[in-house]
């Protein structure tokens, strides 16, 4: 992939564009009041699968959707009291709140990393909400950098980390905050900072009236840990050229399975069907066998997520 990265002004024909690309499936950059976004059609596994492969991350961590407005919110998560408190106080802004998935939601499981909530939030930005409004629909966006690398707050930034990795940028000039939005959990009845970021801590609490909860005292683990959490019910054993009597067998490339990750060993389609493909076999009950996948792009995370369902549980 070494199209030249177009830049899109952030007027009524950019955001066109911008909003096209979305639908068809790429990637498109685009200033948000925290900092660039790397946004991708939430409901397009593929499109989600292709961030990962642009950011050059080793795991799926789960991402952040974006969205115009609260009822757009509300058709995706479940909405106790607290949250829409502070989605009254605190949004359009630098605020993600991490909520229970609504059933029947068209989000694509790798957004959330395979995890039953899903971190949401709407943006401040005229230019983010432009977008959102012209796209109408889920955008996942992480920050638009290489992973490992400093998030963008320019149009600059972001085509320096990522030019003819990703469609487009829409350069809405510098973002006004520089920092990632603050992320909430809520734990039965506390609620958990699960990052510090744009919105100051002091200004949640006052609003909740009481103490925040910090990740680590709390059941909600912190996010790079989160991914532990959803493992198969059954055993998984890697790198199976075929499968016992008794195991469902997870296939990729000529190796056949009860279900194919790609049968033509296309690992952004691997990543798009990973998680899904899981909860299927798993439903189905039973040890799971896994064919292997390749170590080069996106088979790294593929095998990191892959290497934490096989590991050992208690
Ligand atoms: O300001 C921001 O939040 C920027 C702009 C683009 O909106 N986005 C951003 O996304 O910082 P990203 O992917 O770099 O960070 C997402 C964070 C990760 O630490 C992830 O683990 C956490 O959100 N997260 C997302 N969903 C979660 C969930 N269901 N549970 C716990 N943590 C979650
Ligand atoms: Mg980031």
């Amino acid at each position: 992939m070494t199209h030249p990265t177009q830049r899109l002004r952030a007027d009524d024909a950019g955001l066109t564009s911008a909003a096209q690309l979305l639908q068809e499936g790429a990637l498109v950059a685009f200033p948000t009041e925290t900092v660039y976004g790397l946004g991708a059609d939430a409901r397009q596994g593929e499109a989600v699968a292709a961030i990962y492969e642009a950011k050059g991350r080793p795991s799926f961590n789960p991402l952040i959707v974006h969205v115009a407005d609260v009822s757009t919110a509300q058709k995706y998560v479940k909405w106790p009291a607290l949250a829409a408190r502070l989605a009254a106080a605190f949004w359009p802004g630098p605020l993600t709140l991490v909520l229970p998935l609504r059933a029947g939601h068209d989000l694509s499981p790798l957004v959330t990393a395979g995890l039953s909530t899903v971190g949401i939030r709407i943006p401040a930005h005229p230019v983010a909400k432009a977008l959102l409004r012209k796209f109408g629909g889920p955008v996942a966006a992480p920050s638009a950098n290489p992973s490992g690398r400093i998030s963008p707050t320019t149009a600059d930034h972001v085509i320096a980390g990522l030019e003819g990795r990703i469609a487009a940028v829409v350069d809405g000039g510098p973002c006004g905050v520089g920092l990632e939005s603050t992320i909430i959990g809520f734990d039965s009845e506390n609620t958990v900072l699960l990052r510090a970021g744009g919105l100051p801590s002091e200004q949640i609490e006052e609003l909740v009236g009481h103490a925040l909860t910090r990740s680590d005292e709390s059941k909600i683990t912190a996010p790079g840990q989160m991914l532990s959490h959803y493992a198969p019910r059954g055993a998984v054993r890697l790198n199976a050229t075929s499968a016992q009597p008794n195991e469902h067998m997870l296939g990729f490339g000529e190796i056949e399975g009860d279900l194919t990750l790609s049968a033509s060993g296309n690992l952004v389609e691997a990543a798009a069907n990973l998680f899904g493909h899981l909860h299927r076999l798993d439903a189905l009950g039973g040890p799971i066998a896994v064919a292997p996948i390749p170590m080069e792009g996106l088979g790294h995370a593929i095998n990191d997520r892959l290497n934490r369902a096989a590991a050992p549980r208690n």
